[in-house]
Parts: C-alpha cells; sequence; structure tokens
C-alpha cells in the first residue's frame, strides 16, 4: 500500500513513520522546505522516545521519503491523511485554514480514487468541509473522479507518541462508505494484532469522540486538583485519597494524578475548543468552563504557597526549578504551567535557575535569558532559597537529599507533583510543600 500523510508536525511525523514500519510506503510531506531538507538529512524536529530509530530503519528501506510536493505523493496513494495544525484562532476556535488548504491542493491535483482522511484535531463539521473543499476543486477542473473523506482521531501522547501508536487502545474512524472502511481496515489491521478493537461509526460522532475523551482526561485532573485543594484545607493528604479513589475500578487509579495543572498543545485548546462549539450552538458546557478555570488556578498554586513562605518578599531571592516541559519525556513547553511560575516569580524580582533533561533549549528559545540554564539538576541548586519540582522527569525521583542540603541555602523543597515521601523529608529536616497534602 502506499499513503501521503501531509504535515511532519508531531501527528504527522509518528504516523507516518509507524505506517511505514508496517511494510507501507509513505510519504510525508510538508511546505516547509526547511522541514523536510532536515528529514531528508536526519534531522527530526521533535523529540519522541523510539521515533529516531523506526525513522532511520524506514527511510533506509527506502519506504519513508519526505517532500514538499504534494500531487507527487498523491499519485499511486490508496489514502491521504491530513495532519497538518490547527492552531486556535483568536476567540479560541480551531483555525482550519491549513487543513482546508490541503484539501484543495488534493482536490486540485488527485487523478485516481482516494481516501482522504482527518486526522489533525477538528471541530465537528470538518470533514464536512473537506469533503466540500475537494469536490469544489474537482468541479473547477471538470472532472468527477470518486473519493471518500474519513475521520480518524489520534490519542497519542507526548512522550510515548510511538508506543500509543504500534499498541493503541482502540481506532476510531468515521467514514461513510464500505469501501473508505476496507482501506483503512488493511491499513489498521497490523497494529491490532492485541486484539483491540477498530471501531467503524460516523463522522460526526468520530469528530466528537476525540474532543469528548480529551474533555474527560482535563475534566478528570481538574477534579483531582480541586480535590487536592480542598484536602489541604482539611487536613487531609490526597495522595491517600487518590488511592482510595483509585482502587474502584469504575473510577481506576490513571489520570487522578494531582499537579499544577495539565499543559501541553492538547487539553487547553481542544476544552477552549469544545466549549466554543457548543456555545456556537447554544449550549453551554458548565463542567468543561470549571474544569478550565479550575486548571487557570491550579497553574498558580505552586507560586502562592511559595509567596506565602517567604511572606511576599521575593525580591532578590533565587530558585532553583527542576523541570520546565509541559511533562515529562518531551521537550515541549507550550501552556506549560513552569512557564506561569517563572512569570511570577520574575515579576516577584526573584530569579530562577533552571534544568530540564530535554527542554532546555525550547525553554531558550521562548525565555531566553530570562532565566539561568544549569547544566545539571544539582547544579541549579547552587545558593537557591528553595527547589521548586515542576516536571516528575524519572531521574528527580530519588535525589541525593544530603547532596540538596549542601547546595541549598533553605532545605526547601516545592513539590508540584507529589513525587517525594513527606515523612522522609521531615525526617532529613527538609521543609517540604506539596499539592493537597496537609503534612
Ligand atoms: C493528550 C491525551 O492524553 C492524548 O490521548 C491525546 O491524543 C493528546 O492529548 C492529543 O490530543 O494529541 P498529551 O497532551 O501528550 O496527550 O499529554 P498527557 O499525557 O495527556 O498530559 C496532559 C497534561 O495533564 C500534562 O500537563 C500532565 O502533567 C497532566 N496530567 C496528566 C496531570 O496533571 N495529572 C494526571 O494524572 C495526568
Amino acid at each position: 500500500m502506499k499513503i501521503s500523510v501531509v504535515g511532519t508536525g508531531y501527528v504527522g511525523l509518528v504516523s507516518g513513520t509507524c505506517f511505514a514500519e508496517t511494510g507501507v510506503n509513505v510519504a510525508c510531506v510538508d511546505i516547509d522546505q526547511k522541514k523536510i531538507d532536515n528529514l531528508n538529512n536526519g534531522i527530526i524536529p521533535i523529540y519522541e522516545p523510539g521515533l529516531e530509530d523506526i525513522y532511520k530503519k524506514n527511510v533506509e528501506k527506502g519506504r519513508l521519503e519526505f517532500t514538499t510536493n504534494l500531487a507527487e505523493s498523491i499519485k499511486d496513494a490508496d489514502s491521504v491523511f491530513i495532519a497538518v495544525g490547527t492552531p486556535p484562532d483568536e476567540d479560541g476556535s480551531a483555525d482550519l485554514k491549513y487543513v482546508l488548504g490541503v484539501a484543495r491542493e488534493i482536490g486540485k491535483s488527485m487523478d485516481h480514487y482516494l481516501v482522504v482522511v482527518t486526522k489533525s484535531t477538528v471541530p465537528v463539521g470538518t470533514s464536512m468541509k473537506v469533503k466540500q473543499a475537494i469536490s469544489e476543486e474537482l468541479e473547477k477542473r471538470g472532472e468527477n473522479i470518486p473519493f471518500d473523506v474519513a475521520s480518524n482521531p489520534e490519542f497519542l501522547k507526548e512522550g510515548s507518541a510511538v508506543a500509543d501508536f504500534l499498541k493503541p487502545d482502540r481506532i476510531v474512524i468515521g467514514t461513510e462508505s464500505k469501501q473508505a472502511q476496507k482501506v483503512m481496515k488493511r491499513l489498521y489491521k497490523p497494529f491490532l494484532l492485541n486484539g483491540h478493537p477498530i471501531l467503524f461509526m460516523d463522522i460526526t460522532s468520530s469528530e466528537m469522540t476525540k474532543y469528548a475523551a480529551n474533555s474527560m482526561l482535563a475534566t478528570k485532573i481538574s477534579f483531582i486538583n480541586d480535590i487536592a485543594n480542598l484536602c489541604e484545607i482539611v487536613g487531609a493528604d490526597v495522595d491517600n485519597v487518590r488511592k482510595g479513589i483509585g482502587s474502584d475500578a469504575r473510577i481506576g487509579n490513571k489520570f487522578i494524578y494531582p499537579g499544577t495543572g495539565y499543559g501541553g498543545s492538547c487539553f487547553p485548546k481542544d476544552v477552549q475548543a469544545l466549549i466554543r462549539t457548543a456555545d456556537e450552538h447554544n449550549y453551554s458546557l458548565e463542567i468543561l468552563k470549571a474544569v478550565e478555570s479550575v486548571n487557570y488556578r491550579q497553574k498558580e498554586v505552586l507560586f502562592t504557597k511559595l509567596n506565602k513562605r517567604f511572606n511576599g518578599d521575593l525580591k532578590g531571592k533565587k530558585f532553583a526549578m527542576w523541570g520546565l516541559a509541559f511533562k515529562p519525556k518531551t521537550d515541549d513547553m507550550r501552556e506549560a504551567p513552569s512557564l506561569v511560575i517563572i512569570e511570577r516569580l520574575l515579576n516577584a524580582g526573584a530569579s530562577v535557575v533552571a534544568y530540564d533533561p530535554v527542554a532546555m533549549e525550547e525553554a531558550n528559545r521562548i525565555l531566553g535569558d530570562k532565566i539561568s540554564y544549569a547544566k545539571d539538576e544539582y547544579e541549579a541548586l547552587i545558593d537557591a532559597d528553595a527547589l521548586i519540582l515542576v516536571t516528575e522527569w524519572s531521574e528527580f525521583r530519588l535525589p541525593n537529599f544530603r547532596v540538596l542540603e549542601k547546595l541549598l541555602n533553605n532545605k526547601i523543597i516545592f513539590d508540584g507533583r507529589n513525587i517525594y515521601d513527606p515523612e522522609e523529608l521531615e525526617e532529613l529536616g527538609f521543609e517540604y510543600y506539596a499539592i493537597g497534602r496537609s503534612k
């Protein structure tokens, strides 16, 4: 089989590379010539565990190629996946100009039956707009080439995107025709050998599934963060509560870890977009509106604790920050809680020395010399007034507390991810502040 994947961002690059891994010939397309040149020269624009290996292997085997020529890429293809970005508009709704632009390009150059699959996260109704755009272009050409549109939302997580793609929990496909179903079934069968299902449904339900999934997950996080804050007030430990509720199979123990609020490119954008879609249909998604406002508040929690501990006097103080990325195993800083905390600290006249195992280059791009960057986690601590842990990278989980004690000015830790044991730190003489733990 042969496919074209348009957009070499996160979703496009991972999808294209993983499809090639099953023996499919894949052309990854992007309008950004530099990105394509880099990819043709072995330079991958994102950090994602496992990606480099299968990228190299499939490029060597000649199954994976990179081009700016969309028209060429869809010649002889069975299917074309649209995986370009949908950045939020000023009003929070998804900007579809790239998705529809690609649809028009496809309509201008296709010369045989194609399944045009929307893989970008797009608002309900977009696949129909894609269909319309292609039809219009075909009409302009006076052509009547058959095609199908399909919606195939992506559920991969940054940091484990390759593993998620290779072993998905489920594949959701919205289609209107048996022929399109057949093509999609062939493409995805190799990933479903673990018995997990491919769920065919109508296009609107498929588009809705993506938003409902991310919104549900964001709801779990805001819920536990809200409960965590109350735990602190009433003298409970949210870590116990989390385990207590998580062992009920109906609730489950995943995705109920409190923290400094969800970040990343997906949850904030998708929650906002779904609220917006509902508003457009004169329906108010009250729960999601609360999820969003709880998340804004949560990003302030760590700074508020810190400010209180230092009696509002942060001027001239220096803080060590462990972790900058919005979560471990990625260099992505989009909507990262670290950015909010850093901004508050700098505004209060404090300085920040940060260390992140992979996100420092990205942080430097965004923050420049507003903060300093340490070469390792221990260097960041030298003469700092406290340690602030923002991202739970595994290398931060078992530090040598004796070394911390020596390097820090004060034995104070603000733990935004509850990764340390309050009792152990108390025994070691540290002042320990976490999320939702009264101790
Ligand atoms: C999320 C979804 O999990 C994916 O299924 C989806 O495909 C993706 O968005 C997308 O729409 O493309 P991702 O943004 O990579 O994936 O990150 P997650 O691992 O879901 O984490 C999101 C945020 O929630 C992070 O800031 C994380 O720290 C936070 N989080 C997660 C918590 O605060 N507590 C938890 O228990 C879990």
